[in-house]
């Protein structure tokens, strides 16, 4: 941590632009942790959350409800075919614990004692709280912790630039979904399969081969196991789609969405359940059937009023169809990116780029250095007039979801610079 012992200051946002307390502006790359939609200040939603504050700035959920939070809850299961019930709370982490709980409890308030595991799949991501950690194990970040975190069931998931040896992609995908039923079949023991929906983000940008999310969504429904999605980071367009568990065709039991909720203007996260879910939980008093989880700022009336514009702004700019178009420009600069000796794989979908740098390209050997690459890609990117993160040996590229091509095009022709820069300081 020692190398952070100072941080610019942010000052002020413009579209994808953020400006810092000495002037300087720097593209937002990062989308401000993966959660900006329509850029920085953008005046419709300010004028959302400005309304909102003159009415009422937080009212709890508890006892009480509020319009905003209502408007809000409609709409997402509007968009969320199969979905029948909102749970709201205020980060993805949260939302994370909340579908954990409601998956594990489901079971038990059905009179069902047997299924007690969960299933994930390696190196998933979904927050840093206990819960998450758990279910979401990445061995880099949570390691420390390994003893105090409950074990989980893990399968592997095809990775499409590091094929076993004697294995095609496709021998690969089969191998481990093979595993996956294998153990399904062993026992009935599993209350619910955890995994992000699309994609894994953090984990290293892996983009999973088409009807593979699908075809474990049918095995859970064969083997009687919650279906659960995380679409904190890759739903609401980042992957090119509203709703990603519908381009992959596979409807979870219970779903959390997070990050661009709001734009990526005020924190709020959601936890929705389909009908069975929700049922089993509704009893008389007595039956002690409640899901005993709540947060001071769940339903916030301002978070909820923004998310609500939001979602109204996602029709009427078209921005899905925006995004699929936009993102057509990552394609222009493939090549020129896997010519730099130190990058050995690209990974896109949609408003996301992963950017793989490797030390050997025939051995795809990860580049590994006693330097923070993180560092030294956000110092180089900053030269260049861009705020950039890398995730280990992954260089991100996560931009506000309604970037113009143009605007995309500088981005990423200042990614290559900073690629090539920060090279001799990494090897
Ligand atoms: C897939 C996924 N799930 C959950 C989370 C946790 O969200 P939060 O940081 O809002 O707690 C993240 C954060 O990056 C994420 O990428």
């Amino acid at each position: 941590m020692r190398e952070w012992a100072s941080f610019d200051t942010i000052i002020k946002g413009k579209g994808i632009w953020l400006i810092d307390s000495k002037g300087n502006k720097i593209i937002d790359a990062v989308g401000s942790m993966w959660c900006n939609v329509w850029g920085h200040s953008n005046p419709q939603l300010v004028k959302a959350i400005t309304k909102q504050t003159k009415q009422i700035q937080h009212s709890s959920l508890f006892n009480l409800t509020n319009e905003p939070a209502e408007k809000l809850a409609k709409n997402l299961i509007k968009i969320s075919p199969g979905m029948n019930k909102v749970f709201f709370s205020d980060n993805g982490s949260s939302a994370m614990e909340i579908a954990i709980k409601m998956a594990l409890q489901y079971w038990k308030n059905i009179g069902q004692t047997k299924k007690t595991q969960i299933a994930t799949v390696e190196n998933g991501y979904h927050g840093d709280t206990f819960g998450a950690m758990s279910v979401g194990y990445v061995p880099e970040f949570f390691g420390k912790f390994k003893k105090q975190l409950f074990s989980t069931i893990q399968f592997p998931v095809p990775n499409k630039y590091r094929i076993p040896k004697g294995f095609t992609y496709l021998d690969y995908q089969k191998d481990c979904l093979e595993k996956i039923e294998k153990r399904f079949s062993k026992n009935d023991d599993i209350a619910a399969f955890i995994m992000e929906s699309g994609a894994q983000m953090a984990g290293g940008v892996i983009i999973y081969p088409k009807n593979f999310q699908s075809k474990i969504s049918k095995l859970c429904k064969k083997y009687n196991i919650l279906f659960v999605l995380d679409e904190i980071a890759t739903g609401f367009g980042r992957l090119g789609s509203m709703v990603q568990y519908q381009e992959q065709q596979s409807t979870p039991d219970i779903v959390a969405y997070g990050k661009m909720l709001t734009g990526g203007y005020l924190t709020m996260a959601a936890t929705l359940a389909n009908k069975k879910i929700y049922d089993s939980f509704s009893g008389e008093f007595n039956d002690w059937k409640h899901l005993f989880h709540g947060h001071t700022y769940t339903g916030n009336p301002i978070a909820a009023a923004v998310a609500n514009e939001n979602i109204q702004m996602y029709k009427k700019y078209s921005l899905i169809k925006r995004i699929q178009k936009t993102s057509k420009i990552f394609l222009k600069y493939y090549e020129e990116i896997l010519d730099i000796d130190i990058v050995g794989d690209i990974r896109h979908k949609g408003m996301l780029m992963g950017i793989e740098l490797v030390s050997n390209k025939e051995k795809k050997i990860p580049i590994q250095t006693k330097k923070s690459i993180n560092k030294v890609f956000f110092e180089e990117g900053k030269k260049q007039g861009i705020y950039l993160r890398t995730l280990g040996n992954i260089v991100m590229i996560v931009p506000p979801l309604s970037i113009q091509d143009n605007e995309l095009e500088l981005l990423l022709k200042r990614t290559i610079k900073t690629i090539q820069a920060s090279k001799s300081k990494i090897i």
